[in-house]
């Protein structure tokens, strides 16, 4: 297989056809139908303990970063292994509440939180608000004031380096609108000290995703630590530095540093400063521990492209039509060795709806199903009900069994909520 190394661990070829650990990807496709997303849950532990072995020589706390994939399923077995959440929004605390995760080891980034929100998670009792502007720092203590409580927060400080990612995702900017300037944050956690109502936990920061070289965490690292020392010399000790996610995976040709060598890099730096190092990783955990499954619909040609019309579209799965991102397409049955040069389409009325363009695959016929890699972390949690189509269904395999972890949608789901003006109708729902 052509790049065929730890990544595809759980989905390998075995007597004809591939499998997730020890499932036939076939046999969850007749079961559940497609689309379906289908990860592995070996893989996903195996990811996990990868970041939190390696930084076992100093105090650390993994947050899974909940955005890159919030099934229920998968956040309680995280959890169960100890892992906290990185959140950004009150529906992602709610979720993370109902997977049984650990309020304590909650982080709650984002530029936009709503007092709503805020309230919800001081109620809750998390790790830290990470605060974004002097704006909202305002709002953080007007709401630990009205509750009666302490806010535990940091400030999220934008480190200005250049993450070498595409530009949707980079973050640590000068002008992007995450964060505060360094400078700035200064003056933010002067101004904190001296709030009873705000409790100065940590520093916080994230520079940007699917970062393929180590450089930009360290220099930003170090830029912080900066910090972290300058404000110890005023007095004020920060108990957790929060590194934020952003590591890489393999999608096609990138060659990621493994979470091993990404975390002892890190611990290096943080060591003599003695705080708590947490984590934010979403993608290198999840992203290539899942597939989504999708069947050939039709085949055509017009003006002489070859389409392979698929029965997964771009609201099932945005990122190609997005970022032009480039995710790896398997025949589940094993493959002829000829290749055509095809584009594989979804059924969205856009022109933008693709998974694959002027991609070589084996020839291909109606009925035939494809596992389109990498889509564990930003597939279903980026999924729309464009065109009134239902979500997929999800599903978690482990070892010989697998199970349906999210339902695909109904049509009445499609509806849930809606009321039609004319009474009569509202009658017949
Ligand atoms: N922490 C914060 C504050 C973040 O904003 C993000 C991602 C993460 C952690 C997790 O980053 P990761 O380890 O997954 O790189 N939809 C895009 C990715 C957007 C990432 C947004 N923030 C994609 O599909 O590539």
């Amino acid at each position: 297989m052509e790049h065929g190394e730890k990544r595809l661990d759980p989905f390998l070829y075995k007597e004809g056809e591939l499998f997730c650990e020890s499932v036939p990807l076939r046999a969850i496709a007749e079961a559940v139908g497609t689309p379906a997303y289908v990860y592995s849950a070996s893989a996903i532990e195996a990811r996990y303990r990868e970041f939190d072995d390696a930084l076992s020589a100093i105090p650390h706390l993994v947050c899974y970063s909940v955005k890159a994939n919030g099934n229920l399923a998968l956040l309680e077995a995280l959890s169960a292994l100890g892992s906290g959440f990185d959140i950004v929004s009150g529906g992602e605390l709610f979720r993370v509440m109902r997977a049984g995760g650990n309020p304590a080891k909650v982080v709650f980034s984002g530029v936009g939180k709503t007092a709503e929100e805020i309230a919800e998670a001081l109620r809750a009792g998390i790790l830290m608000i990470n605060v974004e502007s002097a704006a909202e720092l305002e709002v953080v203590e007007r709401s630990a004031r009205e509750l009666g409580v302490r806010a535990p927060i940091s400030l999220r400080v934008n480190p200005d380096v250049d993450p070498r990612t595409h530009p949707y995702i980079a973050t640590g900017l000068r002008d992007s609108k995450f964060g505060l300037p360094i400078a700035d944050a200064r003056a933010g956690y002067r101004r904190a000290s001296r709030s009873p109502n705000l409790e100065i936990v940590g520093v916080s920061c994230h520079i940007g995703s699917q970062l393929t070289t180590l450089d930009p965490f360290e220099d930003a690292l170090k830029r912080i630590l900066r910090l972290v020392a300058d404000l110890e010399g005023e007095g004020i000790k920060l108990g957790y530095l929060d590194m934020g996610g952003g590591l890489g995976i393999r999608y096609k040709d990138e060659d990621p540093p493994p979470p091993a060598r990404y975390a002892a890099a890190l611990a290096a730096l943080v060591k003599p400063a003695r705080v708590t190092l947490v984590i934010e990783p979403g993608r290198a955990i999840v992203g290539n521990a899942g597939v989504m499954l999708t069947r050939v619909l039709y085949r055509k040609n017009s003006s002489g492209r070859d389409f392979i019309v698929v029965d997964g579209g771009m609201n099932d799965l945005v990122r190609p039509t997005l970022y032009g991102a480039y995710q790896e397409i398997l025949t589940v049955r094993t493959p002829a060795p000829e290749r055509v040069k095809v584009d594989v389409v979804g059924p969205v009325c856009e022109s933008g709806d693709f998974l694959a363009r002027e991609r070589e695959l084996p020839p291909l016929c109606e009925g035939d199903l494809l596992a389109v890699l990498g889509a564990g972390a930003y597939g279903f949690s980026m999924a729309s009900n464009y065109n009134a189509r239902r979500r997929p269904a999800e599903v978690m395999v482990q070892g010989e069994s697998f199970r349906v972890v999210r339902q695909r949608e109904t049509y009445l789901d499609l509806v849930r909520g809606e009321s039609p003006l004319s009474s009569e109708r509202r009658g017949n729902e």
